[in-house]
């Protein structure tokens, strides 16, 4: 059973890993940190209590995160996931409260507690967290197995600005010392997500699940449609957040390359935008498995799957 812990800004997209996690035997959920990002951090730690309770998983530990990045000035995200992060279906007030506790002391306490080499940290929001977490104890660098996150574009470049995706250009800062620290790193960029259209005919199989989660997923993919399918102009928007949790269980789903990749923090127009040396022309390090292709219908039909096991 692999060993994770959920660095997230829920976001519908972000719901939606938490949960394909909850669905998953291989997989042992430790906790979820919460930070500022698609939404305020008190919305996306309510947000994540509200998902627990959705999935009825009480036991999973909920840490509050960050209110706002290292050094820029922060930015949300509430034209896309609507003003409670949860637009499409919001879902009741949860009873769970957050455990004491910064987000940050809890990395840091799990991986240094955990065997080397034994905790994988999803991240699928704004890295500040981990930024925080890497200053206070910069030895996790060595404790943590490797992070799956995502962020970040090649050619499909940005969705924030024309030259950034949202996750890096929130907290650039924090993106350069994830990318810098020499922690092993799969990367998920936009490249990835945007092949993974919530199409109609993919919505109504998450209608048609049978279950709660089923109806609740449609609802927020339906809402998030309406904004991303007019920007992109194609039958549904992207998916990005649960390809994280998606290539732990199915990597074969996957393809990439193994480069050098890193984050813009000075520039003017190019804030967060992410500087991968795809066709390695550079003598840099190689520091990240950054994927470019995706087999689309598998990665949904995993859902789908997963999905349908829960209330
Ligand atoms: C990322 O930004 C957020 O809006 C999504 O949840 C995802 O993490 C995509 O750029
Ligand atoms: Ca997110």
């Amino acid at each position: 059973v692999k060993k994770i812990i959920i660095d997230t800004d829920p976001g519908q997209d972000d719901a939606m890993t938490i949960l394909l996690a909850l669905a998953s035997p291989e997989i042992a959920l430790l906790g979820i940190t919460t930070v500022a990002g698609n939404v305020s951090v008190d919305c996306t730690t309510r947000n994540a209590l509200k998902t627990l309770e959705l999935a009825q998983r009480p036991d999973v530990p909920v840490y509050r995160g960050a209110e706002r990045p290292l050094v820029a000035p922060g930015v949300m995200a509430a034209h896309v996931h609507g003003a409670t992060g949860f637009d499409g279906h919001d879902l009741p007030t949860p009873r769970l409260t957050p455990a004491s506790g910064s987000a940050a002391e809890f990395l840091v306490r799990t991986l240094m507690e955990h065997d080397p080499g034994t905790v994988t940290v999803c991240a699928i929001g704004p890295l500040t967290n981990l930024g925080l977490a890497l200053r206070l104890e910069p030895a996790i660098a060595d404790r943590v197995e490797r992070i799956v996150l995502m962020g970040g574009a090649f050619a499909e470049v940005g969705n924030i600005t024309c030259a950034a995706e949202f996750n890096f250009f929130v907290d650039p800062h924090a993106a350069a010392m994830v990318c810098q620290s020499g922690i092993p790193l799969t990367v998920i960029p936009l490249d990835v997500t945007h092949q993974l259209h919530t199409t109609r005919a993919r919505v109504a199989r998450f209608a048609a699940l049978g279950n709660r989660v089923g109806r609740v997923v449609a609802d927020w993919l339906t809402f998030e449609k309406t904004f991303e399918a007019e920007k992109y102009g194609t039958d549904g928007g992207p998916l990005h957040d649960p390809n994280t949790v998606a290539w732990l269980l199915a990597p074969h789903l996957y393809r990439g390359r193994e480069v050098a990749l890193q984050v813009e923090t000075q520039g003017a127009l190019t804030q967060g935008a992410s500087v991968v040396d795809w066709w390695g022309i550079t003598d840099l390090p190689r520091n990240a498995l950054f994927l470019r292709q995706v087999d689309g219908d598998g990665v949904y039909e995993l859902l789908f799957e997963r999905l349908a096991r829960l209330p």
